[in-house]
């Protein structure tokens, strides 16, 4: 699970949107702590954008794309479970932080990027290297041109 299995190439091109989606993070909590503040409604309008645009776009293709290959093979365990679980609280945190008011809004940006944060741990920890020992080589060329068809996705946009 976590150590030393390299990321399929097959799988790189999420692990590249992971780095962007972790950027985004590292602005919200520079700007929390005051290391390089941003004024509060205009970031979170920012990362609601994101998280509806560029995020939802990667989770959608790891429902989609990664998902449905590796329940096939391992069935639903808690790796799968925990995916979706992570997705849908993180959607949730992204819509609380589009209704929050200004009171709230420190709060929510933290909570969404700390989310966002062990979302992403797991997943290069646990997930992905789970995914790529259990799918066969014709599965993961399939991932990788599944993957390659949904364009450039997040990392190339930004
Ligand atoms: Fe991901």
């Amino acid at each position: 699970m976590s150590g030393p299995l390299k990321r399929d190439p097959r799988l790189v091109a999420l692990s590249h949107d992971h780095h962007q989606v972790l950027a985004r993070c590292r602005e919200v909590t520079l700007a929390l702590d005051g290391v390089q503040p941003r004024d509060p409604a205009e970031l979170a309008a920012e990362m609601v954008a994101f998280s509806n645009g560029e995020l939802d776009s990667h989770f959608e293709a790891e429902e989609q794309i990664l998902v449905p290959p590796y329940l096939a093979r391992a069935g639903r365990n808690r790796l799968v479970e925990t995916l979706e679980a992570q997705h849908a609280h993180i959607r949730e945190l992204g819509a609380r932080l589009a209704g929050a008011g200004e009171d709230a809004v420190a709060d929510c940006l933290s909570a969404w990027a700390e989310a966002v944060k062990a979302h992403i741990r797991f997943e290069e920890r646990e997930l992905f290297g789970a995914v790529q020992e259990a799918l066969s080589e014709e599965e993961l060329e399939a991932v990788g041109r599944g993957l390659a068809a949904r364009g450039s996705g997040p990392a190339c946009a930004l």
